[in-house]
């Protein structure tokens, strides 16, 4: 658990981690989240990769999840966000990406491939996590079985209502989403979970010091051998065992 000073400390001390893992397994495999929080982040992998520091070449990259019935190139898609955000300013290589198809017609068989492909790649490294104001990861809302895989799941109010900031109405916000599932994202050796700012101080606090629940998904990252929560003091601010 780090308690970073604000959102770009925050950054920083995730950039450190990632740049010193992809430094040590250029072949890395990498799970990435969408959503403001890892924003700071990916800005820190674009300066070392500018600095001629960090290579991404050779890495395979797996999102989290995806709005279903949104294609590629909208402005509010997840793999538009990844384009603009990460992809289009590094090197990397095109065929390497994989961000779940919010337009297969073939959902079921999307998320087995999905997963096999997580599989073939040799397991993801290193997974980078947001968390939603009702402790969601991914799009695995409260009550989502911690068993699961990528699956198709339905948003819940709480997330369109936060995410609908993004769209220009609440009812524009798509319902349903791909999202890899507690399982696959327990499954994964190494995990940052960033978040930042006050609306975000309660989902930290229950996940971080509260019992492990599928009430409260990001709670299982308890149970992970291999896992760094780092907050700014916003976020962290109703932590019991914090200041
Ligand atoms: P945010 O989303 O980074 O935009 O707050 C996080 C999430 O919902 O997982």
């Amino acid at each position: 658990m780090i308690v970073a000073d604000d959102y770009e400390s925050m950054s920083k001390r995730a950039g450190e981690i990632v740049i010193e893992e992809m430094k040590r397994k250029p072949d890395i495999v990498l799970g990435l989240a969408t959503g403001s929080t890892p924003e700071g982040l990916y800005e820190e992998l674009i300066k070392a990769y500018r600095q001629g520091q960090i290579d991404f070449s050779r890495l395979k990259t797996f999102n989290l999840d995806e709005y279903i019935g949104l294609p590629p190139a909208h402005s509010q898609s997840y793999w538009r966000f990844m384009f603009e955000k990460l992809f289009e300013q590094v090197n990397i290589n095109y065929r390497n990406i994989h961000v779940p198809d919010g337009m297969t017609e073939d959902i079921d068989g999307f998320c087995k491939d999905y997963e096999e492909k997580i599989r073939g790649a040799g397991g993801i490294d290193l997974q980078i996590l947001g968390i939603g104001v009702n402790g969601h990861i991914g799009f695995n809302e409260p009550g989502s079985p911690s068993g699961s895989r990528t699956k198709k799941v339905e948003l819940t109010e709480e997330t369109i209502r936060a995410n609908s900031r993004f769209f220009e109405s609440e009812d524009q916000v798509p319902r349903y989403a791909i999202s890899m599932g507690q399982a696959t994202i327990i499954e994964t050796k190494k995990i940052i979970l960033l978040a930042s700012g006050k609306n975000k101080a309660d989902a930290i606090a229950k996940a971080v010091e509260g019992p492990i629940t599928e009430e409260v998904p990001a709670s299982i990252l308890q149970s992970h051998p291999d896992a760094t929560v780092i907050v700014d003091r916003e976020a962290g601010s109703k932590l019991k065992g914090r200041e």
